[in-house]
């Protein structure tokens, strides 16, 4: 970034000034090193102003033609890398004012006729954010395509449901995957909600009670994509609570990539050995030469606190202030951008695992029948088939367990004549509901872990899902 000299004063606020700032307050003020990130938004929100100007009368058709002309070919050096900004212009929208106006002269100082920094600022962070919106959308759309594709792929594919992290009861690994595709779901869901509030047009609010130009915004609302213009100008540039709910659906759709990386990390552990990743996302040790580390998903889980750390910063910034601007909002941008850059990168890793990694379905299945999995379905038979009250079958299911194990053994191996010293009702039938498969089997309330609920759930998803 080059220090082009400003006149004493500056250029842009020129008249009340006899002297330029010291190097200190240039430092703490320019905003350009990172909001220089929102140049397109910058430049859009600049056309749509100048088209309406020029659309009411308050420019000429000519000076509205130079403006466009002279924003397009900024917009084309910006994107070609070919543009000096400038710390001492401040931030993104001096630094391309400044340069239209070097550029086409006169016409240029008028694109800022009935606006203001505050309302460009306002309305390119939401331009911004919207635009983030919808690429994470679109990602979020990816990531439960490849979860339900590997669902339908392991519908019936058993595997431990955990409570505490204990063995539960038996679950199948589409079942798992589906639980996440759920939370995912409301993400997406979250966003559009936060988009829909956000597609207000702040542009015209000026600098903070709006204008005597008689502009459109309506005009420029509907040009730039809005439902339509904010009503209150006071609210239009003293408001980020749209950022600060971005950030939460950022943090939140992040928690649940953790809680997914969390399990990634717990099932390539060899001690579990549930899943397994390909060299394409694990990583070696420079030291140990045996080791498999599920860095992605490590990452993916570690990148969440930043992400809650911008939502607390977004809030913490706005609290204090009274209406309307305070250069405290400058700071809202660079936790926006990083939060939904860094879940722009963990949502394209987290669908890169789903798709890499390799259940061991021969070993899950040997899990999902350890622990005594199947206690519950030993308890309900107890109430169906003998009409015990479910208190009473859960304890004669807990002394059968301690049995079990103090023989060594899983409840299936027990005799029933072990069984009958527990509770001399039981009879053979018992068997039938022992095993992983018909525990799984059985569990056909909606929204249970039967293979064929999950078959027909992934088969609504896919159709839900489909481009
Ligand atoms: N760079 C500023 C920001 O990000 C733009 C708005 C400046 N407004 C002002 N009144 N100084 O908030």
């Amino acid at each position: 970034m080059s220090n082009i000299p400003v006149p004493p004063g500056n250029v842009q606020w020129g008249g009340r000034f006899a002297q330029g700032p010291s190097a200190i307050m240039q430092a703490i003020n320019a905003s350009v090193g990172f909001d220089r990130k929102m140049w397109r938004q910058d430049i859009r929100g600049s056309l749509a102003h100048a088209g309406m100007l020029a659309h009411v009368g308050i420019i000429s058709a000519a000076d509205e033609a130079a403006i466009r002309g002279g924003l397009e070919r900024i917009g084309a050096r910006i994107e070609a890398g070919d543009f000096e900004w400038s710390e001492a212009l401040e931030d993104v929208h001096m630094n391309i004012e400044a340069r239209l106006t070097e550029a086409i002269g006169e016409a240029g100082k008028r694109l800022h006729t009935g606006r203001s920094r505050n309302d460009q600022v306002a309305l390119d962070v939401r331009l911004w954010v919207r635009d983030a919106i919808d690429g994470l959308s679109a990602q979020l759309q990816d990531v439960m395509r490849a979860m339900v594709a590997r669902a339908a792929e392991h519908a019936g594919t058993v595997m431990p449901g955990f409570t505490h992290l204990q063995p539960a009861q038996p679950t199948t690994f589409g079942h798992h995957l589906l639980a996440y595709v759920e939370m995912l779901s409301r993400d997406l869901s979250r966003l559009a909600d936060c988009r829909r509030r956000l597609n207000e047009c702040p542009l015209g609010a000026a600098a903070l009670c709006g204008t005597g130009f008689p502009i459109d915004r309506h005009m420029t609302a509907a040009a730039l994509g809005f439902d339509g213009p904010t009503r209150n100008s006071l609210d239009s540039v003293a408001s980020r609570d749209f950022a600060a709910e971005f950030l939460f659906c950022c943090a939140m759709c992040a928690t649940h990539l953790s809680r997914f990386a969390e399990e990634v990390v717990i099932w390539t552990n060899p001690y579990f050995g549930f899943v397994k990743l390909s060299d394409a996302f694990t990583t070696g040790s420079s030291i140990m030469p045996q080791k498999r580390n599920p860095d992605a998903a490590e990452l993916v889980r570690g990148k969440t606190g930043r992400m809650f750390g911008a939502l607390v910063g977004m809030l913490t910034v706005m609290k204090g202030l009274a209406l309307t601007y305070f250069k405290d909002m400058q700071e809202d941008k660079e936790g926006i951008f990083d939060s939904a850059e860094t879940l722009t990168l963990s949502l394209a890793a987290v669908a890169g695992m789903v798709k890499d990694l390799q259940p061991n379905v021969a070993r899950l299945a040997e899990a999902a029948g350890a622990g005594f999995s199947t206690a519950t379905d030993l308890a309900d038979w107890l109430v169906r088939e003998l009409h015990m009250p479910f208190r009473d079958a859960h304890h004669v299911t807990g002394r059968l367990v301690a049995k079990a194990e103090s023989m060594g053994t899983e409840l299936a191996a027990l005799t029933l004549t072990e069984m009958q010293a527990v509770e001399p009702r039981i009879t053979d039938a018992v068997f039938g509901v022992l095993s992983v498969a018909a525990s799984v089997r059985s569990r056909t309330s909606y929204g249970g872990t039967a293979p064929a609920n999950v078959a027909r759930m992934a088969a609504e998803w896919q159709l839900r899902l489909a481009p």
